[in-house]
């Protein structure tokens, strides 16, 4: 597992504060979701690897009901504060502090192996993305010096072919949504609905449930994952953590995927320190990862390189949270991202733009279908949820997104002015 001892050190203390709370715990193995209704068009478990759950599509319904609960109350919590620069009244549930989104040059390796050259991964093919960098903590005022996960979405446009959201098959998008860390912290379905409904009622969470449904490697999971520093968005790490589909029919493997800063696997352990354990000082400005952003496109075009790990024997597709062996199933390079420099992202009209974005992994090409049950749950929820929240909001809905989309000509962002950014 790769995680900080920053992350390591949060983790012990998080989970020394816990253990009178885990000793009680009962491991109830999932709460009951039999009284809900089975989520509509919930996705069939027949990719590799994949094995579905007694009960999971009842619990999707149920992870749905709690989360709209939570963000109405949250909606009208903040409607009563007032204030909404650059944001909506009704926010994103995960994620929903954004760093910014910017655009990116998403270009395939040209001399990519045949084994990988699946999908959208066509050797040589230039996409424009947007990218969406993220705090993982609900509140989205949180000081972005706190230990928490980081989001890392990016969204291709100009994709050829039909996704698998069917109302979206037309958008020509495709997601890679990403974590600042390997491995996730639960993966039943019931138990997830259980730590769901514990972390949007009313009176708070009960440790007691939580524990009991994440039991202690979820535990330990769940510290590393929100126990991270970050000193700027494109100086890190970000897993798929679940795995995903390459290919189709009876060639089909299962895979993740990852981004880093590119050259990082040339780099010594001693450098990679730099990136794995930024110092962030705790009077750092709450928002300062957006300045770094904004610092880093002034400065240059920055470069980010995404990679693919292919699924070897022994390798769970519905174990979330067991990490698959970089050294027995290395990382191959598949694709370079660069950031235009010079872009100025952070306008109201973007930030706007960026709330009212939706990224799901089911907006794929079904070679990338997403695997397992927390990717099948997620089909039913983000869809619901980013209705729900454009609805609220009476936001734009458009898939792809419509902003600056003229701006996005054969596969490369160019400038408001004449002629390509400076990307690499
Ligand atoms: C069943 C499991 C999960 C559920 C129910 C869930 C739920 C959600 C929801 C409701 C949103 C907001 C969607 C929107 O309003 O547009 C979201 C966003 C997000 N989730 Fe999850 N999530 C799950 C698993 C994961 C996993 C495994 C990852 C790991 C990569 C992840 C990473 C993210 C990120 C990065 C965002 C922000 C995307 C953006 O920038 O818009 N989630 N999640």
């Amino acid at each position: 597992m790769t995680a900080s001892s920053g992350a390591r050190s949060a983790g012990l203390a998080r989970l020394a504060a816990c253990a009178i709370a885990l000793a009680l715990a009962a491991c109830t193995g999932g709460e009951d979701v039999g009284t809900v209704p089975e989520a509509p068009d919930y996705p069939k478990a027949d990719g590799p690897g994949e094995a579905l759950q007694e009960g999971e599509a009842r619990a999707a319904t149920a992870i749905g009901d709690a989360i709209e609960i939570g963000l109405a109350r949250r909606a009208e919590a903040r409607r009563e504060a007032g204030g909404f620069a650059r944001r909506r009244p009704f926010i994103r549930d995960a994620h929903p502090k954004a760093h910014g989104c910017v655009k990116a040059n998403f270009r395939v390796m040209r001399n990519l192996p045949g084994d990988l050259a699946r999908g959208v991964f066509r050797p040589g093919q230039p996409y424009c993305a947007w990218v969406r960098f993220s705090n993982s903590n609900e509140d989205p005022d949180r000081s972005d010096a706190e230990a928490d996960g980081r989001g890392m979405a990016i969204k291709l446009l100009g994709v050829e072919g039909e996704t698998l959201l069917q109302e979206h098959r037309a958008a020509g998008t495709q997601d890679f949504i990403m974590l600042s860390h390997p491995v996730f912290f639960i993966d039943d379905a019931r138990d997830y609905a259980t730590v769901v409904r514990e972390q949007n009622s009313e009176g708070g969470p009960s440790l007691l449930a939580l524990f009991g449904a994440i039991g202690i490697r979820g535990t330990i999971n769940a510290a590393a994952i929100t126990g991270l520093k970050n000193r700027n968005p494109f100086e890190a790490e970000y897993w798929s953590m679940v795995p995903y589909q390459l290919g189709t029919g009876s060639a089909a493997r299962a895979i993740k995927f990852k981004s880093q800063p590119c050259g990082y696997d040339a780099l010594s352990d001693k450098a990679r320190t730099f990136y794995r354990e930024p110092e962030v000082p705790d009077d750092a400005a709450p928002n300062f990862l957006r300045r770094a952003l904004r610092t880093s496109l002034e400065a240059g075009s920055p470069c980010m390189e995404f990679l693919v790990q292919v699924r070897a024997a022994g390798m769970e597709v519905e174990d979330a949270k067991t990490e698959w062996s970089p050294e027995e199933a290395p990382f191959r390079k598949v694709a370079t991202l660069s950031f235009p420099a010079g872009q100025d992202f952070d306008t109201l009209e973007q930030n706007l733009a960026c709330e009212d974005m939706a990224f799901t992994p089911w907006h794929a090409l079904p070679e990338h279908k997403p695997l397992g049950a927390l990717n099948r749950i997620r089909k039913v929820v983000y869809r619901r949820i980013s209705e729900f929240r454009r609805k609220n909001n009476e936001a734009p809905r458009a898939e792809p997104p419509t902003h600056h989309l003229d701006q996005c000509r054969g596969g490369r962002w160019v400038s408001e002015g004449a002629g390509s950014y400076s990307g690499r």
